[in-house]
């Protein structure tokens, strides 16, 4: 079997993180949907109810009032955000592994998802033709999910990656994998949200996370929305391991995002303050 059929063997293996996240997501894909049809959902899953209305009474969100239904907490984050707790809550699998062919330890991949969703989600905000922050936020949380089936293939030639970067035989990372593999982890990631079914929006912002420019007109936004995340997650520290800042940014994000330096600077704090508060309720 070659490594791509291997590859497309484990992509095939992965369990489905979040039934109920999927669910969701099938019934707002639907234009006319109801928000009553997503509280159905939350509410008919008890631990999802609970890691909801935590997340929505957290100080990130809390507004004064307490929320205590499940109706106000999907009004409060919104129904795309509310997909992003699910999967974030039931994907140990995908997010808490250590991933050895970049040399990241467990923890790593959660906590750069988290950062790069609460990122994305502020960069959704400045963003021209206003991309939803929910979706921002849940694309930034799948965007590197790719690494999760990647990885085991990488073993034993991570430094050898590492150094094409370096000495610049390569554009940047991504380059290095498909040379090594045949394939790169956005590649990857998008092949495994086509097996979860899920949305194009989120598969284009997962293919196209290191080269926005490449998008379709529709969710080239996004794309950049996540390309900078991704790039903020980073910067505050916190990458998958070897390939941190191994990528290049594309600068044309100017077209779609309006941002200056200070709001950029805004950000990366907010995501520092969020990143703990999240994270705590999320594990509590
Ligand atoms: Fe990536
Ligand atoms: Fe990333």
């Amino acid at each position: 079997m070659s490594i791509l059929e291997t590859i497309s063997k484990r992509i095939e293996e992965k369990p489905i993180p979040s039934m109920v996240a999927f669910q969701i997501l099938k019934v707002i894909e639907d234009e006319n949907h109801s928000l009553k049809q997503v509280v159905k959902l939350v509410e008919n899953d008890a631990s999802l109810t609970t890691e909801v209305l935590k997340v929505a009474n957290s100080a990130t969100y809390f507004r004064g009032m307490p929320v205590n239904t499940v109706n106000r907490a999907v009004l409060v984050l919104g129904e795309m955000m509310v997909v992003g707790v699910a999967i974030c809550a039931s994907s140990s699998i995908v997010f808490n592994s250590a991933l050895d062919g970049y040399e990241s330890p467990e923890g790593d991949m959660w906590e750069h998802s988290l950062r790069a969703a609460i990122a994305s989600r502020e960069i959704a905000k400045y963003t021209k033709n206003k991309v939803p922050p929910g979706l921002g936020f849940t694309s930034g949380l799948l965007h590197d999910i790719g690494k999760s089936v990647l990885s085991e293939f990488l073993i034993g030639s991570t430094q050898s990656l590492t150094e094409a970067c370096e000495e610049r035989k390569v554009h940047d990372f991504l380059e290095a994998e498909r040379q090594a593999v045949g394939t790169d982890h956005a590649e990857v990631g998008c092949q495994l949200a086509e097996k979860w079914g899920l949305p194009i929006a989120l598969k284009t912002a997962i293919k196209y996370h290191h080269a926005p420019s490449k998008a379709d007109a529709k969710h080239i936004a996004l794309a950049y929305t996540v390309h900078l995340g991704d790039l903020i997650a980073m910067l505050g520290g916190s990458g998958t391991g070897v390939d941190a800042l191994a990528y290049k940014i594309d600068n044309n994000y100017e077209n779609y995002i309006k941002i200056d330096k200070d709001e950029f600077s805004v950000i990366l704090l907010k995501v520092q303050e969020d990143f703990e508060i999240i994270k705590e309720s999320l594990l509590t």
